[in-house]
């Protein structure tokens, strides 16, 4: 991971008040324009999805543009179920229409007439009110002869379906379990047809971009990781919250700001990202090109126990796997059971190497992103919190 380009820290002000965006002129303005030139301009922005994965957001349009098959889709994750994320929820209970508007611009700019918010069920209390908002929105849209409406489907209360393509199979009223890949989303997802799907964040920044222009976006952020990024702050810290920060600093300027002076470990990415500890905090670099997150950052102090840590992220993601694979459905199993024996002195600490090699092999045998990624937590907190989880 690399320094050289690490940033100071900084707060912005683009999602939540930025007092310059009145949505619904965003939308008029860039109307006004060729779809081809919205979906360059988000290209040319950089822009990075920020669900977790990180893929192009104008590539992803683009490619859905260039699809012949039609109806196309766009779709809104807000199943939020990683643990430590809680900013989409906020992002949708202070500024929907932003979301609004990036969905509409990315309908219009691909051609797809219907758009769908998928909203985690523990959300549901938001409903009313968006609903509301989104009638206002629709006739809004009729109004200026936009061929494109937005509904909601609330989920069902399981992590696995805001995998993109667990999603699509809970949206069309099937068992959340995700599919083989390829075919991408872009090609064929909700009902088997071009989608593009998108994190709640990602649409506003969209919307920003129509409205600021993709140089202003660039002005923040590293060659690799554009922009600003809003992060769910929780654990040892007195200022939990949620805060709008340029992307690229490091994660040792992070805890300055956020730690409570006794930091040990920080959790980028929620239970299926990175843990690291303090000595490589000034080494990390928050986005793409050192460790990047969909938001969440939980930090522990020295009070907190990393075996217990990692025990509750491995009791999380045994719940969660949907338990279509194997490396995955036992892996997890495994992983949990093994490092419960070692810390009971039932096993050899040699033991967690082995384990770390099941974990490995998860990342690259199961099917999806859950299962991939449960090497993440578990090489990270072994790796350098082993004298902890030992007997
Ligand atoms: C187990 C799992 C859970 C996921 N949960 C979410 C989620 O709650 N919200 C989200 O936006 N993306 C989630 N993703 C990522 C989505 O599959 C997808 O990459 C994302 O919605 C794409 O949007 P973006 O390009 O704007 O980031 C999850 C992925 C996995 C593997
Ligand atoms: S990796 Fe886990 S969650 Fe993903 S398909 Fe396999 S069993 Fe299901």
């Amino acid at each position: 991971m690399e320094t050289a380009e690490a940033k100071n820290f900084k707060k912005v002000d683009i999602i939540f008040e930025c007092q310059d965006c009145k949505p619904i002129e965003v939308l008029d303005t860039n109307l006004q324009r060729k779809p081809d030139d919205i979906i360059l301009d988000i290209i040319d922005s950089g822009l990075k999805g920020r669900g977790g994965a990180g893929f192009p957001t104008g590539l992803k349009w683009k490619f859905t543009k260039n699809e012949s098959a039609e109806p196309k889709y766009v779709i809104c994750n807000a199943d939020e179920g990683e643990p430590g994320t809680f900013k989409d929820r906020e992002i949708l209970d202070r500024v929907p229409e932003k979301v609004f508007v990036g969905m509409a611009l990315c309908g219009y700019s691909i051609g797809a007439k219907e758009g769908i918010i998928y909203l985690r069920g523990e959300y549901n209390f938001l409903l009313k009110d968006l609903n509301k908002k989104l009638e206002k929105f629709n006739k809004q849209l009729k109004e200026r002869n936009l061929d494109f409406a937005i509904t909601i489907k609330s989920g069902s209360g399981a992590y696995i379906c805001g995998e993109e393509s667990a999603l699509f199979e809970s949206m069309e009223g099937k068992r959340g379990e995700p599919r083989n890949k390829p075919p991408y989303p872009t090609s064929e997802g909700y009902n088997a047809k071009p989608t593009v799907i998108n994190n709640v964040e990602t649409l506003v920044y969209t919307t920003m971009i129509c409205n600021l222009g993709s140089d202003k976006f660039k002005e923040l952020g590293t060659k690799d990781s554009r922009g600003s990024k809003v992060f769910s702050v929780s654990g040892d810290t007195p200022i939990a919250g949620i805060y709008e920060l340029e992307l690229g600093m490091s994660l040792g300027t992070f805890v300055e700001e956020f730690g409570d002076g006794d930091t040990k470990s920080v959790q980028v990415g929620g239970a299926s990202g990175h843990c690291v500890p303090r000595k490589y905090f000034e080494d990390t670099i928050i986005g793409f090109e050192g460790i990047p997150t969909g938001g969440s950052m939980m930090i522990f102090n020295s009070t907190r126990s990393m075996y217990n840590v990692l025990h509750d992220y491995l009791e999380f993601f045994t719940e969660e796997s949907c338990g279509q694979c194997t490396p995955c459905r036992v892996g997890c199993q495994q992983l949990l059971e093994g490092i419960e024996a070692v810390k009971k002195g039932e096993r050899r600490p040699s033991y967690l190497e082995d384990l770390k090699k099941l974990a490995s092999n998860m990342n690259l045998a199961a099917k999806c992103g859950l299962g991939q990624s449960v090497a993440n937590p578990f090489n990270s907190i072994v790796d350098n919190f082993k004298e902890e989880i030992i007997y």
